[in-house]
C-alpha cells in the first residue's frame, strides 16, 4: 500500500512532467508499476523510491518512473477503419492538394514503439508509391518515452507484436524473420524519423503538417492539458491539413481539420 502523501506526490509529478492525469483511486496501480523500478534500483520499498524522487534531482530516475506509469499500448493498423479512411479518403485528398509543391508532412505525435508510424509508411508504399515518386515526404514520429523509441528505431518486433494487426501478406512483404523476432524492412525504417518529444514541453520548429495522428494519448490527460496541446497542434497543422484523434477521443475545439474517424464514416 502506498502512503497517501507519496501517492499525491506521484500524481503531481506525472501531471507536471507529462501532462498525464492519474485518477485518485489508482494508488494500487501506481504501487504495482513502481515496484519493479524500486527493485531495479535496490530501494527497499516504493515509498523509499519516492523519497529519493522528492528532491527531483535525478532526471533519469524521474524519466524511468514516468515511463513506468504511462500506457504504451499500440499495434500495427490499430483500429483498422482509421487506416481504411486514411487510404481511401484522407491521403488521396491531401496528395491532390499538395500536387504543386510535391511535399507531404506527416506527424505521429505519440508513436509509442513505432507500429502506428510504420503502418502509415506501409500504406504510403503500398498504395501511393507511384503518385509520390519524386516527392519530399516527411514522416516524423515522436514520443515521450526513450525506451519505446529505442524499439521503434530498431524496427524489431516479437511474434506477438507482428500478429497484432498485420495480415500474413503484409508480414511477408515488410518483415523478415530474424532470430527470435521480426525485423522490419530497411526501406520502411528509412521512411520514418523517430524523435523524442514531450508534448507538454517546448516543441522544436516543425514544418507545416499535412496530417497529424494524435491517437490514444489525450485520453490520459486533463481537459486543460488536452486543450493546450490541441491549440498548439492547430498552429502546426496546414490550413487544409487533417488531425486525427483516437476512437474514444474528441477535441472539444471547433476546427473542421480535427476529426474523430468512426467506423460508420467508412
Ligand atoms: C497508448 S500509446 C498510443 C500509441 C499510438 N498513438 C496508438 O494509438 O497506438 C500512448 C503513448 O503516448 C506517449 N505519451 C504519453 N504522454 C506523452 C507526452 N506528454 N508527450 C509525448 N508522448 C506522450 C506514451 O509514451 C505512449 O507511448
Amino acid at each position: 500500500m502506498l502512503d497517501n502523501n507519496n501517492f499525491a506526490f506521484i500524481r503531481q509529478l506525472v501531471e507536471d512532467q507529462a501532462g498525464i492525469a492519474i485518477e485518485s483511486d489508482q494508488d494500487q496501480f501506481v504501487a504495482c508499476r513502481l515496484l519493479p523500478v524500486a527493485q531495479k534500483h535496490a530501494f527497499d520499498s516504493v515509498d523509499t523510491l519516492i523519497a529519493q524522487l522528492r528532491n527531483r534531482s535525478d532526471r533519469h530516475l524521474i524519466q524511468e518512473v514516468i515511463e513506468s506509469l504511462v500506457t504504451h499500448e499500440t499495434s500495427f493498423f490499430r483500429d483498422a477503419h482509421y487506416f481504411d479512411e486514411l487510404t481511401e479518403r484522407i491521403l488521396p485528398r491531401l496528395i491532390a492538394r499538395r500536387g504543386t509543391e510535391r511535399r507531404l508532412s506527416i506527424w505521429c505525435a505519440a508513436c509509442s514503439t513505432g507500429q502506428e508510424a510504420y503502418s502509415v509508411a506501409m500504406v504510403l508504399g503500398e498504395r501511393f508509391a507511384q503518385q509520390l515518386n519524386g516527392w519530399h515526404i516527411e514522416l516524423l514520429a515522436t514520443d515521450l518515452s526513450e525506451i519505446s523509441l529505442q524499439q521503434a528505431r530498431s524496427g524489431r518486433y516479437t511474434d506477438v507484436e507482428v500478429q497484432r494487426g498485420l495480415s500474413p501478406a503484409r508480414r511477408a512483404q515488410h518483415f523478415r524473420h530474424d532470430g527470435d523476432g521480426w525485423q522490419i524492412d530497411d526501406r520502411l525504417k528509412r521512411m520514418v524519423r523517430f524523435q523524442q518529444l514531450n508534448l507538454t514541453s517546448v516543441w522544436p520548429p516543425f514544418p507545416e503538417m499535412d496530417l497529424i495522428l494524435l491517437r490514444n494519448v489525450l485520453v490520459y490527460m486533463s481537459p486543460a492539458t488536452r486543450e493546450k496541446i490541441l491549440i498548439r497542434m492547430q498552429r502546426v497543422l496546414h490550413p487544409e491539413g487533417r488531425l486525427i484523434l483516437g476512437s474514444s477521443e474528441s477535441s472539444g475545439i471547433p476546427d473542421a481539420r480535427f476529426a474523430t474517424v468512426r467506423p460508420e464514416t467508412k
